[in-house]
């Protein structure tokens, strides 16, 4: 590797706050260059905290430093087509934060504009670039499990009103789908594949219009069934379990795993463990990162394909329950 590349970060939100820790803790392996705000003061002041060399009060502004070579989009899913837009026409390549874009539709634009412009896009879909995921597809590869015939997965929390503004706000594309949906189907998707033959879901609504919580049954041509349900307002615990004809996996906090397990038909049960090297974060940042320093414009673990499907899969499951958001219409 020449040199690190110099970050600049979209907005100054929570998940903002731990992608700058973890390049902090990633040392000269990242440079987290500039930090932006729509205000200068927590621009500033998140610079401050996190010993960033420039802080800006606007996201152009820090756009048009030419020093800036990537940017990490943090704002709601809402706006994550409006900002890699603008970062894209400021020549920058753009690691965004799940879900990708509100649909399909801007998610294809997202890539066939960073295409045309030579520039990387990546969905930070961290879970997937998780190590511990090589294992478990090396488990289901040597075909441990047998055949792979059901994946469950489910994920409910419980917010306070300060959050839940963008967790719910239509405005924002809130609702559970896109906020934590997404984990559910890019789990059964890296397991399944992207291409469901058949989608089945049930919802419950809240107060603003959007998702509380939903159930999603997906179909694959090979006869293997994905069953989803993601909650806010209602614990779960955040469980993956992978189900074959020899035995099953259950993978908790299947987001963010350290461990599985395999629990096999003939009696067998052992653990596979993994710690994470910071807190899970710095393996996109790394996977981005390498891609661009090796003029790479597609990442080879989460694919433009991939988060294209995720969306359309998404599209499809709004679809079902004649959810459009203000900034479809
Ligand atoms: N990978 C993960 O584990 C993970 C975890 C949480 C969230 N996320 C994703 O990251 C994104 C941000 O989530 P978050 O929890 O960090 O959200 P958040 O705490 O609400 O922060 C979002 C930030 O976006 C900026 N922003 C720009 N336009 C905005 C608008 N109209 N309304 C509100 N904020 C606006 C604000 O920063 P400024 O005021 O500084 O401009 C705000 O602080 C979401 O897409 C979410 O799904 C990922």
């Amino acid at each position: 590797m020449n040199k690190a590349l110099n970050w600049g970060i979209l907005s100054t939100g929570t998940i903002a706050h731990k992608f700058a820790k973890t390049i902090k803790a990633m040392g000269e392996e990242a440079v987290l260059y500039a930090a932006s705000s729509r205000d200068l003061k927590k621009a500033e002041d998140f610079a401050e905290e996190y010993g960033i060399v420039k802080a800006y009060g606007s996201y152009e502004e820090m756009l048009s430093d030419e020093n800036v070579e990537a940017v990490y989009v943090a704002t709601p899913h809402s706006h994550h087509f409006d900002h890699m837009m603008l970062c894209l026409e400021h020549g920058k390549h753009v690691l965004c934060e799940k879900s990708f874009t509100v649909n399909r539709q801007q998610a294809e634009v997202i890539f066939k504009t960073a295409k045309e412009k030579n520039l990387f896009v990546m969905e930070g879909f961290w879970t997937k670039f998780l190590p511990i995921y090589r294992e478990v597809e090396k488990v289901l590869a040597d075909g441990v499990l047998g055949d792979i015939r059901l994946v469950t997965a489910q994920y409910g929390y419980c917010t306070g009103t300060e959050r839940g503004i963008r967790k719910f706000d239509p405005q924002l594309a809130g609702g559970t789908l896109l906020d934590i949906g997404v984990y559910a189907v890019g789990f059964a998707s890296m397991i399944l594949g992207y291409q469901p033959k058949a989608i089945e879901t049930q919802v419950r609504f809240n107060d603003m219009g959007t998702d509380e919580f939903s159930s999603i049954l997906l179909q694959y041509e090979n006869g293997a069934i994905a069953q989803l349900t993601t909650a806010i307002q209602t614990t779960m615990p955040v469980l993956g379990c992978i189900y074959g004809s020899k035995g099953y996996m259950q993978i908790n906090d299947f987001k963010s795993p350290s461990k599985f397990t395999v629990i096999l038909n003939n009696g067998t049960e052992y653990d596979v463990k993994m710690d994470l090297e910071i807190n899970g974060f710095e393996y996109e940042i790394r996977e981005a990162q390498n891609c661009i320093m090796n003029n790479q414009l597609e990442s080879s673990i989460q694919t433009p394909e991939q988060s294209i499907a995720v969306m359309d899969i998404m599209d499809q499951v709004r679809r079902k329950w004649g959810l459009v958001y203000p900034m479809e219409k």
